[in-house]
């Protein structure tokens, strides 16, 4: 399914209410809710919103964080994913179950290390959680979390430590692997800007090229889909 908004702004409203919604319900059903972050520009909206205007709306002692990805640098550099959600919604709203990537540890060690967080989690056949909700960004050249154009399509295991260079962003990563996403209740992806138009409007095609589109690779099992896409990002759909 795919949603179109005006703008960031409107496109982050709307995340904020799915994402209030979907954990609430969660903590209904299961007692708590797992959501995995996404990093990059375009969440922190979301991030922000979350923080100011929705303190109230959930028992946040009963979220649990973790990330999609996370770049191998300490938590106070500027391209460290946790370290910027902490800033704008962590601080804000007392959360207290964080379950963040090492990142100040080598990658391999990093995402090893993430492999034993998430088997603490696990709830299913698999040793990784089933998430109720995983927020995911698309770059321009159609990676998702870090999972990089021509990267393996079969990986097994759950972490994976990964180098790429994309624009100037931190090269060192780990990164959840497709099963991960594709195991849990709901995925919203959140996509904005004109420079993702072109990529956006291939990976939504029928042309499936999922060595070069990774954002092509998710596609829950059992669970909903949903993309947000602002009207630039959206202008060839
Ligand atoms: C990361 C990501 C990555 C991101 C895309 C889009 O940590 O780098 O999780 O997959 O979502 O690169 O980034 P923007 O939102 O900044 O365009």
């Amino acid at each position: 399914m795919i949603k179109k908004f005006k703008d960031i702004n409107d496109l982050s409203k709307y995340a904020a209410d799915s994402f209030i919604e979907i954990a609430n319900q969660s903590i209904a059903e299961r007692g708590r809710f797992l959501v995995s972050l996404a990093g990059g520009n375009t969440p922190m909206r979301l991030y922000q919103m979350l923080g100011d205007f929705y303190k109230d709306k959930l028992d946040w002692t009963r979220a649990h964080f973790f990330w999609g990805d996370e770049r191998c640098v300490p938590i106070d550099d500027a391209g460290n994913n946790y370290g910027q959600a902490k800033k704008v919604l962590f601080d804000k709203i007392g959360a207290t179950n964080i379950h963040r990537v090492l990142s100040e540890l080598a990658p391999a060690e990093a995402a090893q290390n993430y492999a034993q967080t998430l088997k603490r989690f696990a709830d299913n056949q698999f040793e990784f959680p089933r998430f109720d909700l995983v927020l995911l960004g698309m770059g321009d050249d159609g990676h998702t979390a870090s999972l990089f154009p021509n990267s393996p399509i079969n990986a097994v295991l759950p972490a994976l430590a990964v180098t790429a260079n994309y624009q100037d962003r931190p090269a060192n990563r780990v990164t959840l692997t497709q099963n991960v996403f594709n195991s849990s209740r709901n995925v919203l992806f959140l996509v904005s800007g004109k420079a993702k138009a072109v990529t956006l409007s291939r990976v939504l095609s029928d042309i499936y090229v999922p060595e070069e589109l990774p954002a092509q690779r998710i596609k829950p099992i059992d669970g909903k889909l949903i993309w947000l896409v602002d009207e630039e990002a959206g202008s060839l759909l």
